[in-house]
């Protein structure tokens, strides 16, 4: 098909417009008009050139992702050399440094900076020739770098091509790529959900994500481009840095909107102790910050060493990573019951604070991770996050280092420790009675699909609790008006409605008291199939895992082996024995019957008549549930519950305490209501409550709950920093709900 003139037309100021709020977007911080519409204006471009391909420019903004993987990384001169900055540990050098200007400029007012944030990402230089980028090469050594042209065009806020007026012909501009922490935080929970291994920080996957082969790849990464500097330009520069940057800023480069202009040793040391002070709330890593004479022939009197300018000075924060030695490891029990190892550690200063502990997160960090007692470790500690141990340093591992065992009873109340097959958390089965767990388990205990105890609100629960009133659900019934009195915010009338809603709470149903006593995945639905298939508390605390999940057939025998046989006896109804059952299994023929299998099968059923009376399900292996929802886990934390002694003593004092419930061959008096059931649910993104937490509760609405999207989905739940899974259900029109909307819906 020819292109019209007026299809050119519409090509071009479509993709002007794209440029153009690009612009507006990545360097002014300032969007003009809504994603959609600037999703429609791309959509409208791509449609245009796939219909017309040689419409299609290699800085059209559709074409990101256009070049092919590449086979090895092309070494690129860089004709200016990309040299690094100096660096300033402390306040004293960096007076040192402003002195040393001073005395190179001899004298005069005090010098203007340029004060900006020192990114901790990783140097390029793009080179755009007569407005189009033509390279993007990483700094290197500093005089060779490699060219990464395929991966850098992936990165939204580099430009393809400049804007605006006077666009030199060749301009170098150099920055920092890098991953804001949401960027990186997204990217490692996708890479531990496909079971990999996540980047230790966000440089890393930045250098990671753009020393690709593939441009696919790195299209995926959220990278971020910052400009602070430039090199070959074809037209004079600014007299000041600041306004050469500005300049660049209306050719449409991204330049830092941390940037200021800062006077003399001062303004650099307040810019400091400011960002200092913001840097954690910032969203991405900085290292430090960067000092540059503003003035440009300042900078050309001072010139540069081989390595540094002399004219700028980085004044780095004091480190975040340092080394010391794993003194012991101990387990503390959170308020979930998981059970987390903890590193004490010789104490050391990291970022200007003493650390002695660091979270080992779990049992398989431990082992990913390879940390035992006495090794030496590089700890991190960023901003106000909890330390953590990033590394052993293998080489100084002592001969005596000791492995790292998990606990078989919880540090806290002694009960049993748990971790079922295939989890990372062990959990202490404690429950409602270990005092790490208390709160929240009594906050269950209370909810209103529990034991429904109005005006028994989760503050009151920490108060009581903190006053160690209550240490078992059952305290909670022996409370009086006279001490509830004393407490704050409590009333003789808010005391006394307390206490009837305890008293009103002892009338309940098997199958809320079953769901109050907290047992792990034993939620509403789950607890009223147990009430109805055991007639009181007391069968169903001795019941076992068998009682719940019944195995039936032959260990070793398959169930194509068992319908094989099955279907063979049943063709030959009048066949006889010999006396050797199994030899004479093993000699009929029948598919898959070994002769291992035949004596596995003779010693169960004994003789012919015994077999030929069998269901295939008697034959082969495989589990049969009794109840429903639950499975063998289930089973397996139903049977370890009750297998405490303190969960039965517990249990013995609700019932003295006056709890009752109607027999069990009445219908349950009110079913709860499941108004998820037969729902499909994603959940994705930073929610309100842990996503364990959520992801129980609507289990108990009848939901189920997934782990990725398709069409199956019927609802993503959709928090913050929602990624990949919030794009995939758009893509399939799955409806997105936020938890408000989640909330509504269950009304
Ligand atoms: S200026 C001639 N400014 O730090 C000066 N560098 O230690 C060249 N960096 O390789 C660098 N933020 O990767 C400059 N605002 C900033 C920076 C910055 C981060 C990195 C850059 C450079 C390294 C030097």
């Amino acid at each position: 098909m020819t292109v019209s003139a007026e299809e050119r037309l519409r090509a071009e100021s479509l993709r002007a417009r794209i440029l153009y709020h690009n612009h507006r977007y990545y360097v002014l911080d300032d969007p003009e008009v809504p994603d959609a519409e600037y999703d429609r204006l791309v959509r409208e471009l791509k449609g245009l050139e796939s219909a017309h391909p040689d419409l299609v420019t290699s800085d059209s903004p559709t074409q990101r992702v256009g070049a092919a993987p590449r086979p090895e990384f092309r070494e690129v001169r860089h004709a200016i050399p990309m040299i690094s900055l100096d660096n300033a540990m402390s306040d004293e050098e960096l007076a040192d440094f402003h002195r040393r200007v001073l005395s190179g400029l001899s004298g005069g007012d005090a010098p203007l900076y340029v004060a900006e944030p020192k990114l901790d990402g990783l140097a390029i230089s793009l080179r755009y020739e007569r407005g189009v980028l033509v390279l993007a090469a990483t700094r290197g050594d500093g005089t060779r770098g490699e060219d990464v042209t395929h991966t850098a065009r992936t990165i939204p806020s580099i430009p393809l091509s400049l804007i605006g007026e006077d666009r030199p012909e060749i301009l170098e501009v150099r920055g920092e790529v890098y991953m804001t922490r949401a960027g990186f935080a997204r990217l490692n929970e996708e890479i531990l959900e496909r079971g990999e291994r996540p980047f230790a920080n966000p440089r890393n996957a930045a250098a990671g994500s753009l020393r690709q082969l593939d441009p696919r790849v790195t299209a995926r990464r959220p990278l971020t481009f910052c400009c602070y500097g430039w090199g070959e330009l074809s037209v004079p520069a600014d007299a000041r840095q600041s306004e050469m940057l500005r300049r660049l800023a209306g050719w449409g480069i991204p330049i830092s909107r941390e940037l200021r202009l800062v006077s003399g040793l001062d303004g650099c040391r307040d810019y400091f102790e400011d960002l200092s002070r913001r840097r954690d709330r910032l969203d991405f890593d900085i290292d430090g910050v960067v000092f540059k004479l503003d003035s440009l022939a300042d900078q050309t009197r001072l010139g540069a060493t081989n390595h540094h300018p002399r004219w700028a000075i980085a004044r780095k924060f004091p480190a975040q990573e340092e080394m010391t030695r794993v003194e012991s490891v101990e387990f503390q029990v959170g308020r979930t019951g998981a059970v987390t190892p903890v590193a004490r550690l010789r104490p050391v200063q990291v970022g200007g604070v003493t650390v002695s502990n660091a979270t080992l997160h779990n049992m398989d960090e431990v082992a990913r991770k390879d940390v035992r007692i006495g090794d030496t470790v590089i700890v991190r500690r960023a901003g106000d996050v909890i330390p953590e141990v990033v590394r052993v340093v293998v080489e100084r591992r002592p001969a005596d280092v000791r492995e790292v065992e998990l606990p078989s009873q919880c540090p806290v109340c002694g009960s049993d420790v748990i971790r079922p097959e295939g989890e990372a958390v062990a959990r202490c089965t404690g429950g409602l009675f270990c005092q790490a767990q208390r709160k929240e388990s009594l906050k269950h205990f209370a909810s209103r699909r529990a034991m429904d105890i109005e005006g028994l609100g989760d503050k009151l629960i920490e108060q009581l609790v903190d006053l160690d009133w209550i240490r078992e659900p059952a305290d909670l019934y022996h409370l009086t008006q006279d001490r509830l009195v004393h407490l704050e915010r409590m009333g003789e009338k808010s005391a006394a409605n307390l206490l009837a809603a305890l008293e009103h709470s002892k009338e309940t149903s098997f199958a809320r008291f079953i769901h109050a006593l907290g047992i792990r995945e034993v939620g509403v639905s789950t607890a009223q199939a147990l009430a109805g298939r055991f007639d009181g508390i007391e069968s169903l605390m001795q019941a076992r895992v068998e009682d719940f999940v019944q195995i039936r057939g032959v260990k070793g025998v398959g169930p194509e082996t068992a319908k094989a046989l099955h279907a063979y006896l049943a063709e030959y109804p009048d066949l006889e024995a010999s006396d050797d059952l199994a030899e004479w299994l093993a000699g009929l023929g029948v598919r898959g019957l070994t002769r291992g299998r035949a004596e596995a099968l003779a010693e169960r059923f004994g003789d012919l008549a015994g077999l030929r009376a069998a269901e295939p399900e008697d034959l082969y292996l495989n589990s049969r549930r009794l109840v429903d929802g639950v499975g063998p886990v289930v089973a397996a934390h139903i049977a370890g519950f009750f297998a405490q002694d303190h969960n039965r003593e517990a249990i013995e004092h609700l019932l003295e305490a006056g709890i009752h419930w109607p027999s069990t061959s009445e219908p349950p008096s009110e079913p709860i209501a499941q108004p998820l059931a037969g729902k499909t649910i994603v959940i994705t993104g930073t929610l309100s409550r842990p996503r364990d937490e959520i992801k129980a509760r609507l289990q108990e609405l009848g939901a189920k709950v997934t782990g990725s999207v398709s069409k199956q989905t019927d609802y993503l739940l959709a928090g913050e920093e929602a990624g990949s899974k919030l794009d995939k259900a758009r893509s399939l029109g799955v409806e997105v709900l936020d938890e408000a909307g989640l909330a509504a819906l269950i009304d």
